[in-house]
């Protein structure tokens, strides 16, 4: 062992990670869509998710103001749309109109659903933390939808190459991505 970066040892730990999107809204309604790679289910019973926000990101005030969003999974087919909405801010674009993304009205909150996506989850924000330069709002589940299309791969972001199977026993199966 040697002593390594806090880089270096947290890529060993979250590299490849899941792409996830969070779509929020301002006060006039208008929505906006961020790229996060950091995120986590919490609760099964209520269903709820954790999503870690930069504070300098616009999403965090539309977080903060709105108390709502929508997780929204791209598939692989959206890594231009992903790229774009990770790499510009909604206090300078819409991203909804750049991407050509569709933007469909929810069932229990005002954020919409991303048409393309596999699957969408609106969720009511039930509380927030403040960790140095992120806060993590953790949302309440209210409504499920997923795709009525072919299965897509999820989109994750890192070194990945495949999946090898190493121990399928038990109803787990543990592998290692290649
Ligand atoms: C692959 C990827 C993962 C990202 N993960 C996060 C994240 O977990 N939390 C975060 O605050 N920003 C994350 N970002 C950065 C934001 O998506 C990016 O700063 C975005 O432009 C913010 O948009 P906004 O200003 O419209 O809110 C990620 C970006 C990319 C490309």
């Amino acid at each position: 062992m040697r002593k390594g970066t806090n880089r270096e040892a947290a890529n060993l730990w979250r590299r490849p990670s899941r792409i996830v999107l969070a779509v929020s809204i301002d006060e006039s309604d208008n929505p906006n869509i961020i790229v996060l790679g950091w995120k986590m289910q919490t609760s099964i019973h209520p269903p709820m998710v954790a999503i870690s926000i930069g504070k300098t990101r616009y999403s965090h005030g539309l977080l903060l103001s709105s108390g709502e969003f929508v997780l929204a999974i791209p598939g692989r087919d959206l890594a231009e749309e992903v790229l774009y909405c990770g790499t510009h801010s909604g206090r300078d674009v819409d991203k909804f109109k750049e991407t050509n993304l569709t933007a469909i009205s929810a069932s229990k909150v005002k954020p919409p659903l991303i048409k393309e996506c596999i699957a969408n989850i609106e969720c009511k924000i039930v509380g927030n933390l403040d960790t140095g330069d992120h806060t993590i709002f953790v949302g309440e589940v209210q409504a499920n939808w997923v795709s009525e299309e072919e299965q897509k791969n999820l989109l994750s972001i890192g070194q990945e190459a495949g999946y090898e199977i190493m121990l399928d026993k038990k109803g787990r199966r543990f592998g290692v991505i290649r």
